[in-house]
């Protein structure tokens, strides 16, 4: 199976992105032919300091790297490295309804926690669409929050399809796993934007002292507690082993315990994964020219598809182009 996802640049990864999407995607690294990418143009909708997205760009790439993505078996690229992308979202956006885009929540709820409703972050999900369509991608794990822009996609492929009289474009499926929503520390859905989040790389103090700092009912210590209710137990389920779960759920049933000692066993769970991933990070933080040859050798392959199915999408709609040579050749990255 052809594998996509990609993750924005605009801000410290958390535990919602990797429980919701990163640790699917290194699971999927294994067995199937994978494309991660940073979309930093996407990013371009809410950052816009030029300094700060470079860093945010290397950042994720960093981070994907030390949680345990392997550059032999998947892609890792930025966005940025396929122009084709801009194009085919063009391309979709000539054949895609306002009403479609109209409905989009995702777009709803940014503007109404106050990011500036451009016109790309209107049409975000047209370049998204052609993210998934370009490279002809079967499944694509992503958090729940995504799903919608997906089956847009499929829409979208539709559309082209049915104008042009060709099935060019593959629609894609979807891929959610366990942990569709993952809660902040708030217990709203964890994100960049609303403050709430447990970021993947700060320091082992900062991690606990926002763990300890999860909102939790008042019931008193001698009492039994509900895990299905409370935002301590849902990160934990996430992340400890089956047997160390049923321990703590037995434990919260049975009451006598307070929820300071439940947070300091997900401390420990937490940093059991992230510890390693932290000092991995480090050293590649010292190696950037890996880092780069990292990204540009999974661009130059990701390109290579992205041009063939541009082929049949310009030809499919009577677009025509002279390919004019670089005068220095190729440049990729
Ligand atoms: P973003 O940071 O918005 O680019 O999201 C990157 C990936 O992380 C997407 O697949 C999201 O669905 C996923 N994600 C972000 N926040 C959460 C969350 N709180 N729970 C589950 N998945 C999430
Ligand atoms: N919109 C996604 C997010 O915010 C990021 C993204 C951009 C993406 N292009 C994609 C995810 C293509 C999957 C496939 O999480």
């Amino acid at each position: 199976m052809r594998v996509l996802s990609g993750i924005q640049s605009s801000g410290k990864l958390h535990l919602g992105n990797y429980l919701g999407a990163m640790r699917q995607h290194i699971e999927l690294q294994e067995p199937h032919d994978c494309f991660f990418f940073i979309a930093n143009y996407h990013s371009l909708t809410t950052v816009q300091d030029a300094k700060l997205l470079r860093q945010l760009t290397l950042d994720v790439a960093l981070d994907y790297l030390a949680l345990g993505l392997d550059p032999n078996k998947a892609k890792l690229f930025r966005q940025s490295d396929i122009p084709e992308v801009t194009e085919l979202a063009w391309i979709l956006s000539t054949v895609t309804g306002m009403g479609l885009l109209e409905r989009a929540t995702s777009y709803k709820d940014k503007v109404a926690k106050g990011i500036s409703p451009s016109m790309g972050l209107f049409g975000y999900p047209l370049l998204m669409a052609a993210d998934i369509l370009i490279y002809r991608s079967d499944w694509v794990p992503v958090g729940k929050d995504q799903v919608q822009h997906i089956e847009m996609t499929q829409d979208m492929a539709g559309y082209f399809n049915t104008t042009f009289g060709r099935e060019v474009l593959k629609r894609p499926e979807a891929k959610l796993n366990e942990a569709m929503i993952v809660p902040g520390v708030d217990g709203q859905k964890m994100s960049k934007s609303y403050g709430n989040a447990i970021n993947l790389f700060d320091s082992p103090a900062e991690t606990k002292k926002r763990i300890m700092s999860i909102k939790t009912d008042s019931t008193p210590v001698a009492d039994p507690k509900n895990p299905e209710t409370c935002n301590v137990f849902a990160l934990y389920r996430l992340l400890a082993r089956p047997d160390e779960v049923s321990a703590l759920r037995e434990r919260y049933l049975k009451g006598g315990m307070g929820y300071g000692e439940a947070k300091t066993m997900l401390a420990e769970v937490v940093e059991c994964v992230l510890g390693p991933a932290r000092q991995r990070r480090e050293a590649l933080v010292k190696d950037p020219s890996y880092v780069q040859d990292v990204l540009v050798t999974a661009a130059r392959k990701a390109r290579a598809v992205a041009q063939e199915v541009m082929e049949d999408v310009r030809d499919a709609c009577g677009i025509v182009t002279a390919r004019i040579p670089l005068p220095s050749g190729e440049r990729v990255g």
